[in-house]
């Protein structure tokens, strides 16, 4: 079937300003300008993209009002949505009157911006909502109200591995928690999400059918809105450069010289941290379990230390098998064929792309939906395992010999090459996540 196209049509995109949520809204807004459509990115100045990237798309700033740093992410998404509200307001009318009345289609915007959206439909135009996670953790975000009603919420020490049967195969300690956040906060955030999610025009999910297709179902049942599962974002998407840190293109050369999938790729996402002690284990994990590793170590990722610093004896350890970035070009990492494991935080992104390359991941969560994401990818998917006692250098050891050698790690590994080729198909032409896309240019050309 011949592609329609948008002819100029224009669609203006607001990511939430972190990493993990400008990724798949630069997919999707380069997916969108092969189509034709004209793209206008709305942006805080915390966090801003390059304008020198996309020299194809016009880029609008919306002040956010922040003067300090805030450590806390809830409390800085809900601090984002009260001060960016009016900004954006001022904003759209400026772009309608210099448009000289020329219509704009619709405004996509991410999930947790949910004032912008309301303000959006006060203005009279159609929203549709991007949900970066995984469409599990929406469905939980939709039941929080009951999760909190049925005591599974706010989250007990005490009740941690009891089974959440609305939400199998979740246990409480599954579920979504953000230390350093009030879990009334929490809760507050997720409400207003919801409650716009279900007023929109649709919602855009970085998920495909071959890996969520029940999720979705239960999205489809409780919200009466369309729904376009377009995922792997950045398999379907022409490459952009989205990235707000230098990636250390380095790693590359140095993972030709390795055995093929010889090597463990260990990240944290762009927003976990860990302590002192936690770190250190990590290191003496990855050192003792002699397998090749490249690790990216952010700059922030040490709570309490300006600089990281590796423990005495760690460089001796594992020289010659050890590799250290502060940030990688991840998706091209895992790609690589010296690539055979990913130790990750669980973040959608993350997770997406390691299935999109048939990486089976060995997953310590740290906050938000990672829990959630790392029960699927080690009970649903079976691609990987859990560390599930935290940081500690034995567990670590043992977890990473798992995963990269012997019999389960192969049955790992088979899975996970069979999960690749799911989301492979999903992106050909007559694919789901293909079809879906083709269904969401009708739709914003319907407006
Ligand atoms: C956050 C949440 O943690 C995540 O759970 C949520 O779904 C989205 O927002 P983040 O923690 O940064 O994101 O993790 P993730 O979702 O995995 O996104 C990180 C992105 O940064 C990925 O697209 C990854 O490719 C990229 N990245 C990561 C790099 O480009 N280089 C790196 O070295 C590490």
């Amino acid at each position: 079937m011949a592609q329609k196209n948008a002819d100029g049509h224009g669609v203006v995109l607001f990511p939430a300003p972190f990493q993990g949520h400008i990724n798949p809204m630069f997919h999707l807004a380069s997916l969108l300008l092969a189509r034709g459509f004209s793209i206008t990115i709305l942006h805080t100045n915390f966090n801003s993209p390059d304008p020198t990237n996309y020299p194809n798309y016009h880029f609008v700033s919306v002040p956010d009002g922040l003067t300090t740093p805030i450590d806390d992410v809830v409390a800085l998404v809900l601090s984002l949505n009260a001060n960016c509200e009016a900004p954006f307001r001022d904003q759209m009318s400026r772009m309608r009157s210099e448009r000289g009345g020329e219509p704009i289609a619709c405004v996509v915007v991410d999930s947790l911006l949910y004032s912008v959206q309301a303000a959006a439909n006060q203005l009279g135009l159609p929203t549709l909502v991007l949900r970066t996670g995984s469409a599990a953790s929406f469905n939980m975000f939709v039941a929080f109200p009951l999760l909190w009603k049925r005591g599974y919420l706010p989250i007990q020490d005490s009740r941690l591995e009891i089974p959440v049967k609305e939400l199998a195969p979740l246990r409480v300690r599954d579920l979504l928690r953000v230390e350093k956040s009030s879990p009334q906060k929490l809760r507050e955030l997720i409400d207003q999400v919801v409650k716009e999610a279900r007023t929109s025009s649709g919602i855009i999910f970085n998920t495909f059918a071959a890996i969520e297709g029940n999720e979705l179902e239960k999205v489809r049942e409780e919200l009466s809105v369309p729904v376009f599962p377009i995922g792997p974002l950045h398999k379907l998407s022409p490459k952009s450069e989205n990235s707000l840190m230098d990636q250390d293109h380095g790693c590359l050369e140095w993972l030709d010289e390795q055995a093929p999938r010889s090597v463990l790729y260990v990240s944290f996402g762009s927003l976990a941290s860990m302590d002192g002690r936690e770190f250190a284990e990590t290191a003496w994990g990855l050192a003792n379990c002699r397998q090749s590793f490249l690790w990216v170590v952010r700059p922030a990722s040490v709570r309490g230390s300006a600089q990281v610093e590796l423990p005495e004896g760690f460089e001796e350890e594992t020289r010659g098998r050890g590799k250290m970035v502060k940030w990688a070009p991840q998706q091209q990492v895992l790609a690589h064929p010296a690539v055979g494991g990913f130790w990750t935080h669980g973040g959608w992104n993350s997770t997406v792309e390691s299935i999109s390359e048939g990486i089976p991941m060995l997953c310590n969560p740290y906050f938000a939906d990672q829990m959630g994401n790392a029960r699927f990818v080690s009970e649903v998917w079976k691609v990987g395992i859990r560390l599930e006692n935290g940081l500690e250098r034995g567990e670590i050891e043992s977890a990473i010999r798992r995963l990269m050698t012997g019999k389960e790690g192969d049955e790992m590994k088979r899975r996970a090459r069979h999960l690749q080729e799911k989301a492979a198909r999903c992106i050909r032409n007559e694919g789901s996540s293909h079809a879906a896309l083709d269904k969401l240019v009708d739709y914003l050309l319907s407006f």
